[in-house]
Formats: structure tokens, sequence, C-alpha cells
């Protein structure tokens, strides 16, 4: 069976398909990153434009060879995300489910983010612990079963990007800063300033990182002469301070719920020294960590259309919209 799967929650326009037999036949992505780096932040309204732009493109790269008329089933999107762009996503979803005559399948994006390991990893098996870190979501989650998630905890403020790309800008660093912060943060010394590790101690597993973010703001106010050296050592030492908290978080995700498998997933997922830490980690408790590829930790549609080809039983009838700017986890049945 073949699920054409459709993203456009946010800043990346993604198609891809899934063939159960085969896996992932065609992908293309197209990232809007440059247009939004212009005003240091992803603007809802070009984002859903460019979406329109761009969609028609990505859709022929994605599907290269692979004749249109073969597509079973449309899997799209539908929340949480930017409500104008997710529109684009399922118009362009129910018209391409309409000329095929096939279903019509609304995704969860989150749930892409927490199953598509799997799919590259075939040997996993539920149940185990999803440590999810993208620009709009922190969290901790107990995947039980396909479509049975119990969040164990969650930022109580910013997600983790947020704070990445916030203290890339204070840094005059471009958007988002993720990346550029890693790369930075080779040059500096993790232990040159020291950063709070906000509730890294609590005894339960939330998070919270604006109390990080704010002091990297006031280091750096208190700073006159911001040489490329001091930048490095701040962005290595505010890094370090997230990688601590999320890997002391991870253990006691692991001591909490009994689990031996952890996936990590996100956008910081990219993260090479969150990987060495949780590695390290790996390497004195008994756990196995799966890290997704690179080019399946930022979003994608690779990972909508393996939830899709889960989830045939969902589709929906065209009519209407069913796109949600939140759609949280607990409100999904397998
Ligand atoms: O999952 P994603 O592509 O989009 C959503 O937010 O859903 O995640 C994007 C976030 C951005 O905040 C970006 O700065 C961060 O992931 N990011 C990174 C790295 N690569 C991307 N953060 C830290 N280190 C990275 N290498
Ligand atoms: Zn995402």
């Amino acid at each position: 069976m073949k699920t054409l799967g459709i993203e456009t929650s946010c800043d990346e326009t993604a198609i891809a398909v899934y063939d159960s037999e085969h896996g992932i036949i065609g992908e293309s992505v197209f990232s809007q990153i440059k247009m939004h780096a212009e005003y240091g932040g992803v603007v809802p309204e070009l984002a859903s434009r460019d979406h329109c732009v761009k969609i028609i493109s990505v859709l022929k790269e994605a599907i290269n060879q692979i004749d249109l008329q073969s597509i079973d089933q449309v899997a799209y999107t539908s929340g949480p995300g930017l409500l104008g762009a997710l529109l684009i996503g399922e118009s362009f979803a129910q018209g391409v489910s309409s000329a095929l005559n096939v279903p019509l399948i609304p995704i969860n994006h989150l749930e892409g983010h927490l199953m598509s390991p799997v799919m590259e990893f075939p040997e996993i098996r539920v149940p185990y612990i999803c440590l999810l870190v993208s620009g709009g979501h922190s969290m901790i989650v107990d995947v039980k079963d396909r479509g049975d998630y119990k969040i164990l905890g969650q930022s109580q403020d910013d997600a983790v990007g947020e704070a990445f790309d916030k203290v890339g800008k204070l840094l005059g660093l471009p958007y988002p800063g993720g990346p550029h912060i890693e790369k930075l943060a080779l040059q500096g010394c993790p232990k040159a300033y020291e950063f709070p590790r906000p509730m890294m101690y609590s005894d339960n597993l939330d998070l919270s990182f604006s109390g990080l973010k704010t002091s990297v703001l006031y280091t750096v106010r208190d700073i006159d002469n911001l040489t490329d050296q001091i930048k490095a050592d701040i962005a290595a030492s505010f890094q370090q301070a997230v990688i601590d908290v999320l890997t002391k978080k991870i253990k006691k995700a692991v001591e909490l719920s009994g689990r031996s498998e952890v996936i990590i997933a996100g956008g910081v997922a990219a993260n090479k020294a969150l990987r060495a830490s949780i590695k390290d980690l790996e390497n004195t408790i008994n756990i196995k960590v799966y890290y997704p590829s690179l080019k399946y930790c930022g979003d994608n549609a690779a990972m909508i259309a393996f939830v899709g080809s889960l989830r045939s039983s969902d589709k929906i009838n065209i009519n209407g919209s069913s796109v949600r700017a939140r759609w949280p986890l607990s409100e999904l049945t397998k």
C-alpha cells in the first residue's frame, strides 16, 4: 500500500511516499528558512503563501518516477501548527485525494515525530520513552502503544529549540539559532559561564528554559565588548546547561518508567553534543537509544506518510476542514 504524506504545519513544505513493503520511496522537503531568517522567526502569513507557491514542485520532486495513480491514500498534517499553513496542506491533500479517488487521513504532527524512528528502525518495540525537542515542543513522552501516549513531563515555558533560537539572536547569529550555536560552541569552553540548569533536580520530569535564556540575556547585556571568543564561550556554556538538564531528565524518565528503549526526536535531536551526552548515558545505564537520521529530525513528510500508513481506518470525508492549531497528544486514539 502506498501512502502519500503532506506536511505544511510550519516552515517546511514536504511531501513523501511511504510504501508498506519498501519504506520511503520518494520524498522532497523545501525549507523556507532563508525567507524567515530576514525577520528573525517564522512569519505565519509568508509561510502560508510560500507553501502555495512551492507545493506543486515539491510534489513533482517527491513523486519523480512513481505513478500517481498507484497512490492508495493521502495523509496530511492537520495539526498542531500554524492554521493558515495547515489549511494549504489540507486543501492540497483534499485535491489530490479527490482527483485520485482515494481516502484522506488527517495526521497529528507530534505523532509523526514520536513514531518516525519506528519507520527507520523497525526493530523498535513499544513501549518506549521519547524525548521530543523541537522549536515548538519539549516533552518527555511514554509511548505505550501506537496512539497511546502519556506525557511524563514538558516545558513549563519556552521549548528547547525556541531557547536556542532566542540565545542565537542575543549572540547575533542567523535564524534558526540551534545549528549556529552548535557550530559556535565547538570553539568555546562549556565551563566558561555558570548558567542555571532550571528544574534539573525537581522531582518530576517537567522542564523550563526561560530562566536560562534570561540568564544569558543578562550576561550578554553586561559585557561591553562581545568578542567572538566570548560569544563562543556563551554558546558552549548555554548548550551545556541544556544538555545537562535533558540528559538528567532522560535518566530520571527511565528510572521512573522502567522503560529501556529511548528515542530522541525533533529538530534539536540533530545536536551532536546532545547525542554524545546521551550516548555516554547509554554507556552507564542499561538503555538502548535510537537517534533519527538528521533528515528526519526536523519537519518532514516521511513521518506523516508513515503514520498515515498505520492509520488507514482514520479516513475522513472531504467536506469541511479538520485542521487544528492545537491538538494535544492526549486526544489521540489508538
Ligand atoms: O522539529 P523542527 O524542525 O521544527 C519544529 O519546531 O517543529 O525544529 C526546529 C528547531 C529550531 O528551534 C532549531 O533551532 C532547532 O530545532 N535545531 C537545533 C539544531 N538543529 C535544529 N537546535 C540545536 N542544535 C541543532 N543542531
Ligand atoms: Zn516538528
